[in-house]
């Protein structure tokens, strides 16, 4: 993929809601403890060995500042403002310094190559454009620095699952600020142009169905 042809398209900035974004960030406050029980076997393998300064691109409420090294600083790529004032309080109860960008990760304002490491959970389901954001995230990283990802995706064609999904696509994207159940995030990642990449496709299981079809891996830039 051609990074520079990426960065020239424009970009969609974060729209703000205030009923929308304050439920958001309630939700994933609320939810953040159940979603990490579920998800930490993977979230345990692709965030290992983090070093201490880490770019977050969503960080939300700070569901992924357990899985930092102690004494780390996250660089926290958030545009909801309503999410910043709980993940400035629980980056200050779990001693992580934040640096908070109230930007979109289709346009962060670091210099290139200029990180080792870029995580990010349930994050390119919601954004506007995924290629741009990972060719962003490329741009930012060191040659070898690594990209890691916990995401959920499209289930595959013609099962109840992928039914579900196309059924709530709509309400889905309107409670979940623009989240698409149907992404193809694994050839997304794939076609970003990335030295490397690990995938791991996996199936939760939770009550949120069209929710339960997921990837965690790690992309070398
Ligand atoms: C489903 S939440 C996940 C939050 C957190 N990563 C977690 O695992 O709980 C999606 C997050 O992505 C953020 N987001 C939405 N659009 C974005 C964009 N274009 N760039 C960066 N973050 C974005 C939202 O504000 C929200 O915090």
């Amino acid at each position: 993929m051609n990074i520079s042809a990426v960065a020239e398209s424009p970009v969609t900035e974060f729209e703000v809601h205030w009923a929308r974004g304050r439920f958001n960030a309630l939700f994933f406050g609320l939810i953040g403890p159940y979603l990490n029980w579920n998800l930490r076997r993977h979230k345990r393998r692709v965030f290992d060995q983090l070093p201490n300064r880490v770019v977050e691109i969503g960080s939300g409420v700070g569901a992924n500042l357990r899985f930092l090294p102690a004494d780390a600083t996250l660089v926290a790529v958030e545009p909801n403002p309503h999410m910043h004032r709980r993940l400035r309080a629980a980056a200050r109860r779990k001693g992580v310094r934040l640096e908070l960008h109230d930007q979109v990760g289709e346009r962060i304002d670091l210099p290139d190559h200029s990180v080792d490491a870029v995580i990010s959970s349930l994050v390119l389901c919601t954004v506007t454009d995924p290629a741009h954001v990972l060719a962003e995230i490329r741009r930012i990283l060191r040659p070898g620095g690594r990209f890691s990802f916990v995401e959920h995706v499209a289930a595959p064609a013609r099962t109840p699952t992928r039914g579900l999904q196309r059924m709530l696509r709509r309400p889905w994207a309107w409670t979940f600020e623009g989240c698409s159940c149907e992404r193809d995030l694994e050839t997304t990642i794939r076609a970003a142009g990335f030295t490397a990449v690990a995938i791991e496709p996996y199936r939760l299981h939770t009550p949120f169905i069209p929710f339960n079809t997921h990837i965690a891996g790690t992309a070398h830039a």
